[in-house]
């Protein structure tokens, strides 16, 4: 069993693999700094340390308290259109940050480092679907910072004999029962369209109904966060040999905006209002992942993502939180140590 620093643990991705790592055996400590995270998604079991990762005082503290096989880091801003208005802070926080981390992690002697990125890093599409050797072009700074960081790994796993996996989501989309997805201000389709069917919005705007797509909107690849995780826990596993490898995360078929809605009104029972906008800039028509290589190399198969499943998962937990506040009786995870008060 490995004992595995996960940064970003308590947002939504990261929480959840913290709980599957959990499930699975394995020991976990949290680094975040709750600046889009929660302290309550940090899964009991798994101590919080909060602080920036671009840290480097409070990393070697983490890191001289803690021996570490591995680390999963999901810590990240990642929200496009912020990355779209403010590149700066992107490229500070998740390369320049993301590089302080490596540093930390370097100097620490862990050699296992799984990575949160994104499809982002391919831009538009020239194939459908895309597999892993597709261009690298992307068009908003969000996806750049991940490519740059995918970039400094594989100049670490060569020259500091590390194993690395890099894993390219596509749509993280649906919930556990301890996890949904909270983004602040949300930005993402799902959420979006359960806040609307639950009355916290009037209506969902829909972005270019003119694709040319068989219903003119949109075609996304959804996949469901706890079949992301399970992904996290099958690269831990195969990282046995120094070297990286990127993978796709996504199922390789691909639902329209309109379809997207439409499920939402089956599962809800409610009527979504909807208002037509213009496209988005930078939107393609259409993003699905070639999941090949996952599933072939580390024998992947997602269980959950269904689109049918992941509304449903997401609406139960938008139900039992309706103002997506976390269930009371939660009790915060125990902090390893205050870094507020560290002066290093
Ligand atoms: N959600 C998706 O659809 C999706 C798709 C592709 C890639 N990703 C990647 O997956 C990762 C997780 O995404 P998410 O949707 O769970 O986002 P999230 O915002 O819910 O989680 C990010 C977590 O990282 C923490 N964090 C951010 N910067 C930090 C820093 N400097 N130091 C310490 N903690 C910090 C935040 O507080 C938060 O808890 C991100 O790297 C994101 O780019 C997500």
């Amino acid at each position: 069993m490995a004992n595995v620093l996960v940064t970003g643990g308590a947002g939504y991705v990261g929480s959840v693999c913290c709980a599957e790592l959990l499930r699975a055996g394995h020991s976990v400590v949290v680094v975040d700094d709750l600046s889009t995270g929660f302290r309550l998604a940090v899964p009991p079991g798994a101590p919080l340390c909060e602080s920036d990762i671009a840290d480097p005082g409070a990393m070697r503290f983490l890191f001289s308290e803690n021996k570490f096989d591995a680390v999963f880091h999901f810590a990240a801003k990642a929200l496009v259109p912020e990355s779209v208005s403010n590149p700066g802070v992107f490229f500070q926080q998740n390369v320049a940050g993301g590089i302080s981390f490596l540093e930390a992690v370097r100097a620490a002697g862990v050699k296992k480092f799984v990575f949160s990125s994104s499809a982002a890093v391919y831009g538009a599409p020239q194939t459908v679907p895309i597999d892993e050797e597709h261009a690298k072009e992307p068009t908003n700074s969000y996806g750049e910072t991940k490519l740059m960081l995918e970039r400094a790994l594989e100049w670490y796993a060569s020259a500091y004999h590390w194993s690395v996996v890099a894993l390219r989501y596509f749509n993280a989309a649906g919930a556990t029962e301890a996890a949904g997805e909270r983004h602040q201000p949300e930005s993402h389709i799902i959420p979006l369209l359960l806040q609307t069917a639950a009355g916290g919005r009037d209506f969902f705007t829909l972005y270019g109904a003119d694709y040319s797509t068989p219903d003119g909107t949109c075609v996304r690849d959804y996949v469901h966060v706890s079949d992301i995780a399970a992904a996290h826990l099958l690269a831990l596993d195969a990282m046995k040999t120094s070297g990286m490898t990127a993978y796709n995360i996504g199922c390789g078929q691909g639902y329209s905006v309109r379809q997207v809605i439409s499920a939402v009104e089956d599962v809800t029972g409610k009527r979504i209002p909807l208002r037509f906008a213009p496209r988005r800039a930078g939107d393609p028509a259409v993003l699905c992942a070639n999941p090949t290589k996952l599933k072939r190399e580390l024998g992947w198969e997602p269980s959950h993502s269904q689109l049918a499943t992941i509304i449903e998962s997401a609406w139960t937990w938008k139900l039992q939180h309706p103002r997506a506040t976390w269930l009371p009786e939660a009790e915060p995870s125990p902090r390893v140590s205050d870094f507020a008060a560290l002066k290093l």
